[in-house]
């Protein structure tokens, strides 16, 4: 039916609440093509997290449709990674056994050795190696969200979904996270979409970034990314990095007073 992997048609949705009806997303349509990395920023309260959990199947919207990979989302599904901004790892399981559980769940075809090593593999790229059999309370935010980063891609989904997933982490470490969803990126390619309030972020790690209206949430404006890849801290001074930042701050503005 098309060629991209996320595909949000003409999306609406209304939360039906004490004080009556609270529409979040109207007529929202976004389209992130394979292997593309979008970035979704928006004012607080938009509807960014209601559209992560209508992508990943965990709720169904009133009218539009979600598809991916030409297949309408009607449930959730296997092919999706997610992580969000508190990393929730279960304390009575180790880093290495934290990262192996969306491979139990999925009921992978790989055996226990061969398990091991795609979460061994997947936390050295994140510089975790010496970790794996620490408890999530004997790491740092920073480290656990690497290992939550990990786990979410360690059954290699095709789309990854992140919510805010650095939100909570200090802004030089947040800046390494950065980097190594560079590396992770390059290691294997998936189709991303990530919901920030980081500007910056945004510019750093997605080819397109599309700013939210106020609720409710319509795409009121879309930023092409140029030479994606191979990008450094520094990229994110130059007078071109600096125009894209200045603009996308202007169209937050706007959403804002929409508001
Ligand atoms: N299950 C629910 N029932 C009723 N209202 C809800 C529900 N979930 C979210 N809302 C409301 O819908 C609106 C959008 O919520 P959502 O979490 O999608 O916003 P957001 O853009 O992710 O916000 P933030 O940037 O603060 O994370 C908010 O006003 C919220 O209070
Ligand atoms: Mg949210």
């Amino acid at each position: 039916m098309t060629s991209n992997s996320i595909e949000i048609k003409d999306v609406s949705h209304v939360y039906k609440t004490q004080t009556g009806p609270l529409p979040v997303l109207d007529r929202l349509s976004i389209s992130v093509p394979k292997n593309g990395f979008t970035a979704v920023v928006g004012p607080s309260g938009c509807g960014k997290s209601t559209l992560t959990r209508l992508i990943a199947g965990l709720m169904r919207p009133d009218s539009g449709s979600v598809w991916l990979f030409g297949e309408k989302v009607e449930q959730p599904r296997a092919t999706v990674g997610m992580a969000f901004q508190n990393p929730v790892l279960l304390e009575w399981r180790t880093i290495l056994q934290n990262v192996m559980l969306p491979l139990e769940i999925v009921g992978s075809s790989l055996t226990a050795s061969a398990r091991k090593e795609r979460a061994h593999h997947l936390l050295a790229l994140v510089g975790l190696t010496g970790f794996e059999d620490k408890r999530p309370s004997e790491l740092s935010g920073g480290m656990r969200q690497r290992a939550s980063l990990c786990r979410a891609l360690v059954h290699k989904p095709e789309v990854l979904i992140l919510d805010e997933p650095f939100g909570a982490l200090d802004a030089f470490t947040r800046e390494d996270l950065w980097q190594v969803m560079h590396a992770l990126k390059k290691e294997e390619p998936f189709t991303g979409l990530l919901i920030t309030h980081d500007l910056r972020e945004s510019v750093f790690l997605s080819d397109q970034v599309i700013v939210l209206s106020g609720r409710p949430a319509r795409a009121q404006y879309i930023l092409d990314i140029p030479n994606t890849g191979a990008r450094s801290l520094d990229d994110l001074y130059t007078p071109e990095a600096i125009m894209m930042l200045n603009d996308l701050r202007h169209q937050i503005k706007v959403a804002q007073e929409r508001n």
